[in-house]
């Protein structure tokens, strides 16, 4: 029996089977083709191993991209730390707590860094009830017995205290030293162990002769860097801290433009604020008008003052390391390497910074520190 002889049923049968060509795979014969290059099983060793190559390459860059992206997000946690306060340098007993220096001063300076005594004679310090002043002599010219020709008497006081991590400085500043030929510094460092102790910066210029942007700047031993993610108001200058590059220039941080000078000064100063602590080095500059009311009441709390004006976070320097036995320091050299060169002193004064110093006594009369209140906190 055949189908072809079953009427109507056969032809049902028939029209079914012989719908369309005949499909593909049907007719080919997978020995005979070419391989396809996503048929695994067909590679050979060598195809293998780029593969193999190829995918270590990407997963290599994924985590190296990964890392990157991390280490250029990571910040340190500055959580609210409580600060309950430990010293207060302040009224007509604030030079007892500092020592004068009188050697020879590292950053050649055109400078006779004289004692408490001498600086008493000269009236180059001077503590009221209300503030302390601290100035360059205005005295002493090219006639008079001693001379200025071999430099000027001036003042170096650092504290007999000294601070480490966990501290919160709070520095009244009435106001900041004008003239050429100065280099003026209000600082934190261990002298006796520079650099390996570090320096913390807070307040420093040269030749300052109106207003000028404030310097905020850490000098440290190998293993300190800035190139890292911070949250600051102020601008970054250069980002390794380590005193063998740049000439020893630091990692700075420039404030406003009138957080130096006059501009400050003519505003009745402000305060300066410093958190010295394992996350890292924070700096705000406060001018007085718009000092917050927790430092004014002797409770400040840094989690509340927002964005610092230099922020100097622990990523790629480890703070506790690099900053031990941390002194107060407060100065005004004259010329020396910095506000002394050349190119430096001609920015803004003419002439030489040492015939300035030598011959022109009353140029320094603007040439002075005036400070409020210094406190120290310590957290608990
Ligand atoms: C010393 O300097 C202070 C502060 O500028 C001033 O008030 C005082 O009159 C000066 N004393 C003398 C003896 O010149
Ligand atoms: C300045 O004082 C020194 C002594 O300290 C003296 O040798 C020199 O001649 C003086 N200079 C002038 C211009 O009087
Ligand atoms: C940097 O510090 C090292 C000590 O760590 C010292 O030997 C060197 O003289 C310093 N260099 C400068 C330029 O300050
Ligand atoms: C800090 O100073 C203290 C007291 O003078 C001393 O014992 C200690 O060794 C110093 N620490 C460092 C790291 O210099
Ligand atoms: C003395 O200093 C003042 C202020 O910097 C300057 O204007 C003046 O030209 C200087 N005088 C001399 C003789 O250099």
């Amino acid at each position: 029996m055949s189908f072809n002889t079953i009427g109507g049923m056969a032809d049902r049968t028939k029209n079914a089977f012989n719908m369309g060509p005949p499909p593909a795979y049907k007719v080919e014969d997978e020995d005979t083709l070419a391989p396809r290059w996503y048929d695994a099983k067909r590679w050979g060793k060598k195809v293998w191993i780029a593969v193999a190559a190829i995918i270590a390459i990407v997963i290599i860059i994924i985590v190296v991209g990964v890392v990157e992206g991390e280490k250029k997000n990571k910040y340190p946690d500055y959580s609210k730390l409580s600060y309950s306060l430990t010293d207060t340098i302040a009224g007509t007993s604030f030079f007892d707590e500092f020592d004068y220096y009188t050697g020879y001063d590292s950053s050649d300076g055109f400078v006779h860094y004289v004692d408490s005594t001498v600086a008493a004679q000269y009236n180059l310090t001077y503590a009221s009830s209300s503030s302390a002043v601290l100035r360059v002599d205005t005295s002493v010219t090219a006639d008079t017995v001693p001379n200025a020709s071999t430099g000027r008497f001036s003042v170096r006081i650092t504290s007999k205290k000294q601070y480490g991590v966990g501290s919160l400085f709070v520095f009244d500043v009435v106001h900041t030293p004008i003239g050429c030929g100065t280099w003026p510094a209000l600082w934190l460092s261990d002298p006796a162990n520079w650099p390996t102790n570090g320096e913390i910066d807070l307040m420093e210029n040269v030749n300052v002769v109106s207003s000028k942007a404030n310097q905020m700047t850490l000098h440290t031993t190998s293993g300190c860097s800035m190139g890292v993610k911070r949250k600051e108001t102020g601008k970054q200058l250069t980002t390794s801290c380590v005193n063998t590059t740049d000439s020893n220039a630091g990692c700075g941080v420039t404030g406003s433009s009138t957080s130096f000078g006059d501009g400050f000064n003519n505003a009745g100063g402000g305060s300066m604020a410093m958190e010295l602590r394992t996350e890292g080095i924070r700096i705000w500059q406060f001018t007085r008008s718009s000092i917050p009311s927790d430092i004014t009441s002797g409770t400040p709390d840094p989690s509340s003052w927002g964005e610092a004006t230099a922020d100097f976070p622990n990523t790629d320097c480890n703070i506790g390391n690099h900053f031990r036995n941390q002194s107060i320091i407060a100065n005004i050299d004259l010329c020396g390497s910095w506000a002394g060169t050349a190119s430096v002193y001609a920015e803004s004064c003419s002439g030489t910074c040492e015939d300035q110093v030598a011959n022109n006594a009353t140029a320094f009369t603007d040439a002075f520190w005036e400070f409020g209140t210094f406190s120290v906190y310590s957290a608990s």
